[in-house]
């Protein structure tokens, strides 16, 4: 191990090495998402702002893409993070799998070239394959699809491999199922068909699948690996919760489905099952809460690692609020009949969006720096600039809060004027877009917004920084593995 407080590459195994690399890209999209969210949340303000040079719906699709791609970057990253340790064996094909980061890097950044330099142009089969597929938060063309159904066989090799001669432990059997899962799901929205009915029945295969059932579960057995780090929980503890958790998850998630079935051309039973099964989605979110505050409390909340644990609770809380109660605010058919596409759905897409999936990879990326410097001392009483992580933290939070609440309530004013009383008409639609609360409403969200880049910021300033003026190294929780049980 060389010096306390010094990023060195000594103090991370091969897994590690190329996780970090994940997070760096990761850190650099959510810059990019938040940036492009600012600009299409100004075009809100006045639409006239950067028309025909950078239009609303491209700097929307950057920012919701660039939103998938760092949170799937990060969980790429947390299972190179947690591979080694887990497995108590190195990587088997790591070689590859360093070679696909840069491929797949490489196809990122000029599929986002391509969207912002061609920005109208006819739909043709050529567009689809180069340019564009039109699918909502996975709009890469074909060409980038296919590159990346083989980087995933490649990444899902690294992991398959290295716990089949390794240790297959019961966290490592999820993770593989799920991977299994979450990659299968995205083939379902590679088809090109005519039927738009047909189309956003597979779409949403993806999208709903991915964050109520497979990412929920990426979610666990990531939190699970995290909770047993930093906090000392015992691994049979946090895999009977696992198991209770991936059981309810897909219990409700699957045919929760369902809730996006109600009005584009499926058939009529869905708004029963849609409505039924999407009800009980909370139910393991609850169970989520319950699990992260009891293993804090049991432990009277001795970590090793302060903005990774407060992260984590914003997780359990975020995951529980965003999802679960903004989620089950607008999931039964009755009402959303008035808030369905409107910006209530948009309030809930931020906070469950931040508050499950943001949260916990940040979590990570300080677990990370922490070990990259040497296990270095990450608790209270930080050595020259403790508050830099609780401000970024309370900015991040405090600003989607904010949003989410404005959009709330220009969504609120959408569906009781434009919905309720003018009937869904399309005069009604303008009418409720002039009405004061609604543009009150993108006002505030706007000034949130900002609050959450400043703290973005901040974040990574503080993550470039955290612990290098620090020489007491990091104190395991009692019972913990410790970060580095196996180093490789
Ligand atoms: C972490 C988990 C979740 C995330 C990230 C998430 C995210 C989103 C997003 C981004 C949308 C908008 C999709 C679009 O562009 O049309 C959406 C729609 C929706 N979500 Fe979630 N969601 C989550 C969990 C839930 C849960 C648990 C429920 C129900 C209890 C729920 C209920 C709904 C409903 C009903 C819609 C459709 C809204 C409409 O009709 O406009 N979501 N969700
Ligand atoms: C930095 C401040 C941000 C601003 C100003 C902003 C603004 C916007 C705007 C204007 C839209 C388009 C909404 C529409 O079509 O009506 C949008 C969509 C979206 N943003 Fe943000 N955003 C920000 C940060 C974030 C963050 C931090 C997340 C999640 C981690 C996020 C997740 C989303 C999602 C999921 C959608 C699609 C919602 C839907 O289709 O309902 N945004 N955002
Ligand atoms: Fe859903």
């Amino acid at each position: 191990m060389a010096m306390i407080g010094v990023l060195d590459g000594a103090n991370l195994n091969g897994g590690q090495k190329l996780a970090v690399k994940y997070y760096a890209v990761a850190v650099v999209l959510f810059g990019a998402q938040v940036l492009f969210g600012l600009l299409s949340g100004l075009q809100y303000l006045n639409p006239d702002f950067l028309f025909g040079v950078l239009d609303f719906n491209v700097n929307r699709m950057v920012h919701i893409n660039a939103l998938v791609v760092w949170l799937l970057y990060g969980f790429l990253g947390s299972v190179y993070w947690l591979l080694e340790e887990e497995a108590q064996h190195e990587v088997v094909g790591l070689r590859l799998g360093n070679l696909i980061f840069w491929v797949l890097t490489s196809a990122v950044a000029v599929v986002v070239l391509v969207f912002l330099v061609v920005q109208v142009g006819p739909g043709r089969m050529s567009s689809i394959w180069l340019i564009n597929e039109g699918r909502e938060y996975i709009e890469a063309p074909r060409w980038a699809d296919i590159g990346i159904v083989v980087s995933v066989l490649v990444f899902f090799y690294n992991v398959a491999a290295t716990f089949t001669k390794g240790r297959f432990t019961g966290i490592a059997g999820v993770l593989v199922m799920d991977l299994l899962a979450l990659f299968g799901i995205y083939l379902a929205g590679m088809f090109y068909v005519t039927n738009v009915s047909i189309d956003q029945y597979w779409w949403w295969w993806v999208i709903h699948l991915w964050v109520e059932a497979t990412w929920e579960v990426m979610v666990a057995v990531i939190m699970a690996y995290g909770l047993m780090k930093i906090l000392g929980v015992s691994r049979r503890i946090v895999e009977t919760w696992l198991y209770i958790e991936v059981a309810l998850m897909f219990g409700s998630g699957i045919l929760g489905l369902g809730h996006h079935y109600f009005w584009i051309g499926t058939p009529e039973y869905w708004l029963s099952i849609g409505g039924f099964f999407s009800a009980l989605e909370p139910i393991p979110l609850v169970a989520m809460v319950v699990h992260a505050v009891y293993d804090a409390g049991s432990h009277k909340i001795k970590n090793s690692n302060h903005p990774a644990m407060a992260w984590i609770i914003a997780q359990a809380f975020g995951n529980f609020f965003g999802a679960g109660v903004w989620g089950f605010m607008h999931t039964l058919p009755q009402i959303n009949l008035y808030t369905h596409g409107t910006q209530w759905t948009a309030s809930h897409g931020h906070l469950a969006f931040f508050g499950a999936f943001a949260t916990i990879n940040i979590a990570f990326f300080y677990l990370a720096m922490q070990k990259w410097r040497g296990n270095v001392w990450m608790s209270e009483a930080l050595a020259g600039n403790g508050w830099k992580w609780k401000w970024a933290l309370g900015l991040l939070n405090v600003g989607v809060i904010g949003m989410t609440i404005a959009m709330l309530i220009s969504g609120y004013e959408q569906s009781q004027i434009e919905r309720a009383i003018e009937g869904s008409t399309w005069a009604g639609y303008f009418v409720a877009q002039a009405h004061p609360w609604f543009v009150q409403g993108m006002w505030w969200r706007e000034a949130f917004g900002l609050m959450t880049v400043a703290g973005y910021v901040l974040m990574v300033w503080d993550l470039l920084t955290i612990g290098k003026v620090e020489t007491r190294v990091m104190v395991t929780a009692p019972g913990s593995e410790g970060q580095g049980a196996y180093a490789g």
